[in-house]
């Protein structure tokens, strides 16, 4: 109906807007996809630019998230706030104002799941955040706690079809968005988290 096609469009059109590019234009004149690790993300924005951008870049990139999912919900209830926040994370991914070169959507699936499940939320950073603490790495961490996304939605909200689907296609996104990631820590050329700017650009 009219209001699935409006939560789909204005969230995808929401999650284009990067403000990891919109922060490198503004504090650097650069295009953070050409920098670091070439990602349009929270992580390489702390790379690059250094912390204050990168609280900017999550905090935006979170709350366009939140915003599509609340959003949906208005038009369409809980299933709109999956619909709305994932189309803001796939918008995030391939935004149509930078070429359809995006982030890798961690940031914006959080802010999504502010609203779909605050507890979901909580346990996804919770394994986001050990991950990164036991192994430094901010890409394992992602990935585990979107591997773990599918199976805690059919935990807390029961099991039903769409939301199964639409969570293991939301999954499956940002794993797919890390495939360069994956690719380096098989390697062990992935580079560890740190809180500090890299001067190597
Ligand atoms: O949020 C994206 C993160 O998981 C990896 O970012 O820049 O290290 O590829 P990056």
């Amino acid at each position: 109906t009219l209001k699935m096609i409006n939560t789909v469009v204005i969230g995808y059109l929401l999650g284009g807007i990067n403000f990891s590019i919109i922060m490198g234009k503004l504090t650097a004149g650069i295009d953070i996809r050409q920098f670091g690790s070439g990602n349009a993300g929270t992580t390489n924005t702390l790379r690059v630019l250094g912390k204050k951008a990168a609280v900017v870049t999550l905090v935006g990139d979170m709350l366009k998230g939140t915003l599509a999912a609340y959003i949906g919900f208005l038009f369409c209830g809980e299933w709109g706030a999956m619909v709305g926040g994932g189309m803001a994370l796939f918008g995030h991914c391939f935004p149509v104002y930078y070429n359809f070169k995006g982030g890798k959507g961690v940031a914006t699936c959080g802010g999504m799941l502010l609203i779909v499940d605050w507890r979901i939320f909580l346990i996804m950073l919770g394994i986001l955040a050990l991950t990164l603490v036991v192994t430094r790495y901010m890409s394992l961490g992602s990935m585990l706690a979107c591997v773990a996304f599918p199976f805690l939605v059919v935990l807390f909200k029961g099991y039903n079809a769409y939301y199964l689907a639409w969570s293991i296609f939301m999954s499956l996104l940002v794993i797919y968005q890390h495939r360069a990631n994956i690719v380096r820590l098989i390697r062990g050329e992935e580079s560890k988290f740190s809180l500090k700017k890299k001067k190597e650009q």
